[in-house]
């Protein structure tokens, strides 16, 4: 692996590799050299970032120019990439969902199961107030934990474009996109209910709602579930919550506190985090880096594991989880 600046190889250049991933790494201290895009839009507008640009991935692997190779299609188009960096042997991150169907994430584990680095782009367990958070239920802040509850919602109706240019919204697509809102948002809260508890999700049932967008996919949704140790989780997601009301909020119960996390799920860094004593008293302000934003900190993981340093990567647990998931996404679509 080199020694200097790591070259990042971009599989997918639209909004999430664009405007987040991208700057990421850049402010973790790598390069960003490659992009490889089928949309002649996207490669322009890598290449006006200064990139080289490559139709395909695998004259972007040929190419040499990249130590790791971070993957941001539509959920569909996962699978394929990742599957040529594993054959190349070029460590690889891959944008969530791992697949739009468990069987594309079942295909995924096997083609990087072995030594190579892989990891699932849960982006939120990096966010510096997650992570502190980890730290405050690790430490006892609240007590032994209760249960976790999520709000975190957007809007995402059919011409849905992330930047006012036209925009090809796979998102309403249930094939590519593998569902809707609660396959595109969920996840993020379900791994980190895994990672801030520090156990295994035994248990989910999904309750799903087409209610406001007409598209063919879910656009809210209602997770309920728990962990082996007994800890309840909730979590509501959205397509259909205007942007402008409250809609970002993670909230740990605990025997003694709560703790909140406020506009701290998302792409941006900062947000806030508090905790309420059990006891009574004022508010605690919970500090946390507000300046660096969660992909910043995944890359500089995702970075730090390739040089071989301890990671939390793991293929393994991320298709348990996507199993979990798919049995009760694909019970509650039975009733959409
Ligand atoms: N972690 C997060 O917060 C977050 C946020 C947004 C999106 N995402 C995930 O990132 C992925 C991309 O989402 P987006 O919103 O950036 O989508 P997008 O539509 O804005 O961009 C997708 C890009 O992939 C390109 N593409 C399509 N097929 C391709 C292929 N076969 N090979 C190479 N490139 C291809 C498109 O031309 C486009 O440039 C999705 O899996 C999504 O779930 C994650």
């Amino acid at each position: 692996m080199a020694r200097g600046a790591m070259r990042w190889g971009i599989v997918g250049y639209g909004w999430v590799a664009r405007d987040h991933m991208a700057p990421g790494i850049r402010a973790a201290g790598g390069i960003v050299s490659a992009v490889a895009d089928p949309s002649a839009r996207s490669r322009a507008r890598a290449a006006d970032d200064g990139v080289a640009v490559f139709a395909d991935v695998g004259a972007m692997l040929a190419s040499g120019l990249c130590d790791l190779v971070y993957v941001a299609t539509p959920n569909d188009a996962h699978l394929a990439p990742v599957r040529a960096c594993a054959a190349a042997g070029v460590p690889v991150l891959c944008e969530k969902p791992i697949g739009a169907t468990l069987e594309q994430a079942e295909a995924m584990a096997d083609a990087v199961a072995g030594p190579l680095l892989y990891g699932t782009a849960f982006d939120q367990r990096h966010h510096p107030a997650h992570v502190a958070l980890a730290q405050a239920i690790a430490e006892g802040a609240i007590g032994r934990v209760v249960a976790m509850r999520i709000v975190y919602a957007c809007w995402v109706d059919p011409g849905w474009t992330p930047d006012g240019t036209a925009h090809d919204n796979w998102r309403a697509d249930p094939a590519r996109a593998g569902g809707g809102a609660v396959i595109d948002l969920a996840l993020h809260g379900l791994d980190l209910a895994e990672r801030l508890l520090g156990e295994p999700l035994v248990g989910l049932s999904i309750a799903l709602q087409r209610r406001i967008h007409a598209y063919p996919v879910d656009d809210g949704g209602m997770l309920t579930g728990r962990t082996g140790s007994g800890v309840l989780f909730q979590s509501h997601v959205a397509y259909n919550c205007a942007e402008v009301l409250p809609r970002r909020r993670l909230e740990v119960l605990g025997e003694r506190g709560l703790l909140v996390a406020t506009d701290t799920m998302g792409q941006t860094a900062g947000g806030t985090l508090v905790r309420r004593c059990a006891a009574g008293g004022p508010r605690e302000a919970l500090a946390f880096d507000a300046g660096t934003t969660p992909f910043a900190a995944q890359a500089a993981a995702f970075m730090r594991a390739a040089r071989g340093g301890a990671h939390d990567f793991s293929m393994l647990r991320d298709l348990a989880l996507m199993r979990l998931f798919d049995r009760a996404y694909t019970e509650a679509r039975r009733w959409l």
